[in-house]
C-alpha cells in the first residue's frame, strides 16, 4: 500500500500542477479526495493490514490528503490570479481618453420671461388656462363683439384657414376668455399665455408670430381699481416697488371702457432716457372692462358681474427685460445669442 500511496502522490501533484483551468483542477479534487475518490478506495484496503502497520499507512494517508489539499488550493490560488489578469485586461477602463462633454440645455428667454409673469399671477390667485392656436373666427371676432367690418378680421390682416372663414390662426389670446367664461361660473380668474399669429412683415419689432398673456377676471363687483391694483402688483414685482403705471384711453371691441397701460420707464424712473425714447413711460399691455355684450355673449349676466381683461405682449416685454434690440433676434435660434440669458 506504501507504494500504492507513493504513485498516487507523484502522479496528482503532476496533475495538479498542469491543471489549465478551475474546472479540471475540481475534477481532478474529486477524482482523488473525492468520496468515491482514489485515496479513499486505498484507504478502504486497510481492513486487511497488520495492527503495526496500520497507524504507520494511516499517517502517510493523512499526510498525503493535507498535501494533495494544499496543492489544489495553491495551484486555484494561481489560476484565480490568471483570471483576474485576464478580466483586469478585458474591462480596462482607459481614463486618459476625454470624455463626451454632455450639453446642458437652459430656458429660452421668452420662457424665462413668461415663467416669471406667470409665477406673479399664480402669486396673486390667478390660474392658467390655455386655448388652441387654430381657432374658430367665432371665438376670436364675434363673441368678442367685433363687429363685421372691423379691419382685423380683413383677409390681409388674418391668415385664414378656408374659404368660408370659419377657422383662423388667432390674432390674439382673447379667444381664450370666451372659451374660460363658456365653460366656468364667476368667479373667475385666469391668465392665458400662448402664441398669435398675424400678416406682418418680419422686421426688428414685428412678427407673423409673437406671443401675449392675457388675463381674465370676472366677479361681482370688480372695478377698475381692481385692475389697476392687479397690474401695479405686477410691475412692481417685474420692474421693483413703487413702479408706476399709467392708464391711456384706447378702443377695443370687447372691452369698455378700453385702455392701453404704460409702465414708469425701469431705465430711468420717469426721466426720459434712450429705452423709454425720451417719454418716461414704455408701452405694456391693452385692458379694459369686459365688455358687457361680450360677457352676454357667453352666458354670463353683466347685470349680476363684472369683470376686467388685459393683454400683455410678451415679446416686447422680454425684448425691454434683457435689453433686445430687435425682435428677430428672439427667434432665430442662434445659441450664440440665447446662451447670453
Ligand atoms: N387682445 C388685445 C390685443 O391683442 C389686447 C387686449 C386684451 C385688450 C384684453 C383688452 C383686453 O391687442
Amino acid at each position: 500500500m506504501k507504494e500504492q500511496l507513493t504513485a498516487l502522490k507523484h502522479e496528482a501533484l503532476a496533475a495538479i500542477a498542469g491543471a489549465e483551468d478551475l474546472q479540471s483542477l475540481e475534477a481532478l479534487r474529486v477524482r482523488f479526495l473525492g468520496k468515491k475518490g482514489e485515496l479513499t478506495a486505498i484507504l478502504k484496503q486497510m481492513g486487511g493490514l497488520s495492527a503495526e502497520e496500520r497507524p504507520v499507512i494511516g499517517q502517510m494517508a493523512n499526510a498525503l490528503s493535507e498535501k494533495l489539499t494544499g496543492a489544489i488550493a495553491a495551484r486555484r490560488e494561481a489560476l484565480e490570479a490568471v483570471a483576474l489578469d485576464a478580466q483586469l485586461v478585458r474591462e480596462k477602463l482607459d481614463i486618459t481618453i476625454p470624455g463626451t462633454r454632455e450639453a446642458v440645455g437652459k430656458q429660452h428667454v421668452m420662457r424665462k420671461t413668461l415663467d416669471e409673469a406667470l409665477d406673479i399671477f399664480i402669486g396673486l390667485g390667478f390660474s392658467i388656462a390655455e386655448g388652441p392656436e387654430v381657432e374658430l373666427a367665432v371665438n376670436v371676432f364675434d363673441k368678442l363683439n367685433t363687429p363685421d367690418a372691423h379691419p382685423s378680421r380683413d383677409w390681409s390682416d388674418t391668415f385664414y384657414f378656408d374659404r368660408d372663414s370659419e377657422y383662423v390662426l388667432r390674432t390674439q389670446t382673447s379667444p381664450v376668455q370666451v372659451r374660460v367664461m363658456e365653460n366656468q361660473k364667476p368667479p373667475i380668474r385666469v391668465v392665458s399665455p400662448g402664441r398669435v399669429y398675424r400678416k406682418d412683415e418680419v422686421d426688428a419689432t414685428h412678427s407673423p408670430m409673437f406671443h401675449q398673456i392675457e388675463g381674465l377676471v370676472v366677479d361681482k363687483g370688480i372695478t377698475m381699481a381692481d385692475l389697476k391694483g392687479t397690474l401695479n402688483a405686477l410691475v412692481e414685482q417685474l420692474y421693483g416697488v413703487g413702479t408706476a403705471t399709467r392708464f391711456r384711453p384706447h378702443h377695443f371691441p370687447f372691452t369698455e371702457p378700453s385702455c392701453e397701460v404704460d409702465c414708469q420707464c425701469f431705465k430711468c424712473r420717469g426721466k426720459g432716457c434712450p429705452m423709454c425714447k425720451g417719454e418716461g413711460w414704455i408701452e405694456l399691455l391693452g385692458a379694459g372692462m369686459v365688455h358687457p355684450n361680450v360677457l352676454r355673449n357667453c352666458g354670463i349676466d353683466p347685470e349680476v358681474y363684472t369683470g376686467f381683461a388685459f393683454g400683455i405682449g410678451l415679446d416686447r416685454m422680454t425684448m425691454m427685460r434683457y435689453n433686445i434690440s430687435d425682435l428677430r433676434l428672439i427667434f432665430e435660434n442662434d445659441l450664440r445669442f440665447l446662451r447670453q440669458f
